[in-house]
Parts: C-alpha cells; structure tokens; sequence
C-alpha cells in the first residue's frame, strides 16, 4: 500500500506570543497563517489557552473565517473551551493537558485517568462534526483510552525525542514508531507534534502511519531569520525527504 500524504499543520501561537509581548496588533498571526498557506502548509493550528497568553479569542474568530486552510482548535477539555469549540465550528480540535504555570504543553493528556472528563467533551465535539484528536504521549494504555473515549484522532507527542541527546533519541524513535504502529490497529488517526526542528523531523516523517506533524515555536523562530514562507518550505523538504526513508506501509 502506498504511503499516505503528510500534512503539515502550522502552529502560529508564538506570532501572537510577539504580539502580547507589546500588546496591540502585530505581529499578527491571522497574517502569518496566510502566509502559511502560500508557502504550502495543509493547516493551521492554535491553542486558545485559559490564560489567553497568546491566541485570543477574536484571534480564534478570524482564523475560522479569514483562512482558507483547516483550522485545528487546540483546547483544554473544559466547558468553556467545548462552548467556544461548538460556537466557532473548526474543522478539528485537539484536546491538551492544561497548567497554568507551565511554559508550553509539558506532557500529554491522561485520558485515562480522565476518561469521564474527556469522553462527554470528545462526544459533544463529534457530535457538532468536529473531528476530535487527543494529545498524548505515546504509551499504549493512553491509545486505548483514547480510542475508548471515542477520538478519531490521536497526536503524539514528541517533546521527549526531540528533547533528548542524540545517544537517548532512538528509544524514544523507537516508542513514537510502536505507538504509531498501534493507533492502526486501533482504528486511529496518528498525528504527530511538539518540538519539531529541521533536524528532528525526519525519522518522525518516515513513520508511515503518521498522516500529519503540527510544528509552531521552530517555525516561528525561523522566521525572524529567513521568513515565515521560506521557512515552512524548508521544514516541508526535510519531511518529505524524511518519508521517502520510510518503509512500505501495511495498515
Ligand atoms: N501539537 C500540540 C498538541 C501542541 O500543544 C503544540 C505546542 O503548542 C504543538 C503541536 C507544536 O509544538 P511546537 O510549538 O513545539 O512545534
């Protein structure tokens, strides 16, 4: 069977990191999700957090409205957060563990210490027509829980290996690769993301089940250097150089 086609979704959350930093209105992520587009990104994706440190709410509104690419809703499984994701209708949402006084998302969701939070949420989003994925690190309980609350999706999170020294990398390789190899046969869609790099990316885009990685805080730093487009262009080339290693896929 041949590979599947992997997305790259774009994370613009540290655009309006920038932004905050000065408050008023730019850099503007709106903007740099289309310029995004342009340089060939299949999604958007931004994480509207309790705190609102960076994505806003009309932020959320005009990214649904203004951009022509998939926006993939990144939220903590709250009503609130549920009650803006069925007013807003985005094509997808992720749901992320949530701490106040963390820096960015440090681990993934328990879903299954949390199943009676997360399933009723997960109903509600699918129910609207969302598709609903879960972030999670790669532990095969965590799947199945993911699978059972009724996801569609699940993204695996790949802060650990892109974190470690290159002698630790390919266990942690090695995990992400067997976790991918069960979402199939749970019937799960597998994601990929968190802390993404040109250099780390590659060994991730050869995992053939994988059908989507979601990069944000390397890209964005990038682009003060060399820009949003060339930037996103050069992330799209290390992944597809990445997935012509692959191997032959079997679902
Ligand atoms: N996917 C999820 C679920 C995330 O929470 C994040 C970080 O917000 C990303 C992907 C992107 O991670 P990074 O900004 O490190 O590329």
């Amino acid at each position: 069977m041949s590979l599947p086609y992997l997305r790259l979704g774009i994370n613009v959350d540290h655009v309006a990191t920038v932004r905050n930093a000065r408050g008023g209105a730019y850099p503007c992520p709106v903007r740099a999700a289309q310029l995004a587009k342009e340089a060939g990104a299949d999604g958007i994706t931004a994480h509207l957090r309790e705190d609102r440190r960076h994505i806003r709410d009309a932020d959320i509104r005009r990214l649904r409205e203004e951009v022509a690419l998939p926006l993939n809703f990144e939220m903590a499984a709250t009503a609130e957060m549920r009650d803006i994701a069925l007013a807003t209708l985005p094509h997808a949402a992720c749901l992320v563990p949530e701490k106040r006084e963390e820096l960015t998302t440090e681990g993934g969701l328990d879903v299954r210490g949390h199943h009676n939070t997360v399933a009723p949420v997960v109903r509600a989003l699918a129910d609207a027509g969302i598709r609903v994925s879960l972030f999670v690190e790669a532990d095969p309980d965590q799947l199945r829980a993911a699978a059972d609350a009724g996801a569609a999706v699940v993204e695996l999170h790949s802060g650990s290996y892109c974190d470690a020294p290159e002698h630790e990398r390919p266990a942690l390789l090695k995990r992400l690769q067997d976790a991918a190899a069960l979402t199939a046969k749970l019937g799960l869609e597998c994601h990929i993301g968190h802390g993404l790099t040109y250099d780390t990316v590659g060994p991730i885009a050869a995992i053939p089940q994988v059908v989507e990685l979601n990069i944000g805080h390397f890209l964005i730093g990038e682009a003060i250097f060399v820009g949003l487009g060339p930037a996103i262009q050069r992330m799209r080339a290390a992944m597809d150089a990445g997935r012509l290693m692959a191997p032959t896929y079997r679902a």
